[in-house]
């Protein structure tokens, strides 16, 4: 346990990480430890694989052609690194809030407030452009198989010419009302979306593979190597959920062993099938095919191999695709929210447990309701770049968490350990910054307010309410001290 700090904790003040792990026990918001390995990598699997694969392989195409398929690779190599750092990190830290937790653990509570308002780009925001997404597909089906579609006004939001999105809003609230039900049942329903995009995408593979021509494959970089990373940059999207485990590991029932196995394992079977899947799409359709598409996969085997049948299906399988992901998200955005509010950074009452269900019911209520107002009113557009860069900054502090802690806690057990620290956090932290900096100036301006808008926040809020701050919790430790820790 911590020595007591002998002055008032400042903002730099971590959370003791045997603390972290006995307090959840004592303070009665203990979520129950009902989710097994083999749900968890499904968890990851339904978080990764959806708009990502389905619509933004696309706008990849786009920037690089079929070098988009090397994309694929340097964004699945980009990821390896920080996914170990998330391994390690949450098999020796298993409560609730991922990243945010880390880092309160670690460079204390500003950069752990920071995480986590930084977070809410990379759950929140994106579960209402997946949301979105879905909506529109929605659509696509309806068209392709009944040759009917919603009016515009109750299926666009007002800036592409409707009044709001109805589909988004049904899908977000349909989830939301999944979640207050119940870890388990919700990750239940997910491992059945999870076998659904996995048969789908095989089977895109498959009838991709069969019509296949070579010659669609040349030039192989019509845009020079440099338009390989721009589009990794891009399509790292279609990789973020591998995390979304993490969040979930205060109700894994083995976090030793479970939250490493789901964290790798749901990225490596990921990268297998993006690499596959962009191979045959790229060997069916040309990039001016693609780019323009909000059902890319689907245009590849109508348009390019002229297989109609089969893009019928696979629109079909998006829409249940893309479902799991808004599971999987919103579920991991509630949880991170629960750790912010139990340390007072947030309203302390949000963190409540439902007697009944076991989950924090009022919190995945209001969250709904939030996001699916921005859902009915926001367009997807360039919100996936926002999304991205949130989420590259979390994985360069998650990567700094890991070395940091190494040497504060030398001896804390770690059930999963890191190959080669600092080297591999260190790689890992150059490939985010280097993904980072081939987004565009308007995303790091608005990320750089988002932020501005967090620290006010802060300021005004979790500043004085913090738990640690006021030595409501366990008793703190400075960020610099670290003689008394171990
Ligand atoms: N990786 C997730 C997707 O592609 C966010 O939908």
């Amino acid at each position: 346990m911590a020595a007591p700090a002998t002055r008032k904790p400042g903002v730099f003040a971590v959370r003791d990480v045997q603390d972290l792990t006995t307090e959840t026990h004592e303070s009665g918001h203990e979520l129950k430890r009902s989710v097994t390995g083999l749900q968890l990598t499904s968890m990851g699997v339904g978080a990764i694989i959806g708009t990502g694969i389905f619509v933004v392989i696309g706008q990849g195409a786009g920037l690089a052609g079929p070098g988009v398929i090397l994309s694929f690779v340097l964004a699945a190599i980009a990821c390896t690194f920080s996914a170990l750092s998330y391994a390690e990190l949450a098999s020796s830290i298993p409560v609730s809030g991922s990243a945010y937790t880390y880092s309160y653990a670690t460079m204390g509570e500003l950069v752990a407030w920071i995480i986590g308002w930084d977070l809410i780009l990379e759950y929140g925001v994106s579960v209402a452009a997946v949301a979105v997404g879905w909506g529109g597909n929605v659509n696509a089906f309806l068209e392709a198989a009944f040759g009917v579609a919603l009016p515009d006004a109750i299926s666009k939001s007002p800036e592409d010419g409707g009044v709001f999105n109805l589909p988004a809003v049904f899908i977000v609230l349909a989830i939301m009302l999944l979640l207050v039900r119940g870890a388990r049942e919700s990750a239940g329903a997910n491992l059945v979306m999870v076998a659904v995009k996995l048969v789908v995408l095989t089977f895109f593979i498959v009838v991709s593979l069969a019509n296949f021509k070579s010659g669609n494959l040349q030039p192989f970089l019509p845009h020079g190597f440099h338009s390989v990373t721009a589009a990794a940059a891009i399509i790292f999207f279609a990789y973020i959920g591998f995390d979304a485990v993490s969040t979930g590991s205060e109700e894994a029932r083995n976090p030793a062993k479970d939250l490493p196995f789901a964290v790798i394992g749901s990225l490596l079977i990921c990268t297998l099938f993006y690499i596959l899947t962009a191979v045959g799409a790229l060997g069916i359709a040309t990039p001016e095919q693609m780019k323009d598409s909000d059902a890319p996969l689907a245009t590849a085997l109508d348009e390019g191999a002229g297989l109609s049948w089969a893009a019928w299906i696979l629109a079909l399988g998006a829409l249940i695709a893309i479902t799991s992901v808004v599971l999987v998200i919103f579920y991991g955005q509630t949880r991170i929210f629960f750790a912010m509010a139990r340390d007072g950074l947030l309203p302390e009452r949000m963190a409540q447990v439902h007697p009944r269900f076991g989950t924090p019911a009022k919190l995945t209520v209001g969250l709904g309701v939030l996001i699916a107002i921005l859902a009915a009113l926001v367009p997807l557009g360039a919100i996936v770049e926002l999304v991205n860069i949130g989420t590259l900054f979390a994985f360069v502090l998650v990567n700094i968490g890991v070395i940091i802690l190494r040497r504060t806690r030398p001896d804390m057990p770690r059930p999963y350990r890191v190959p080669l620290s600092p080297v591999f956090p260190l790689i890992g932290v150059a490939f985010a910054v280097y993904l980072m900096s081939d987004l565009p100036l308007a995303t790091w301006i608005r990320f750089v307010i988002w932020l501005a808008i967090g620290l006010a926040i802060y300021a005004l809020y979790g500043y004085r309410h913090s738990r640690l701050r006021r030595d409501l919790g366990p008793a703190p430790v400075e960020a610099t001290d670290t003689t008394e820790q171990s």
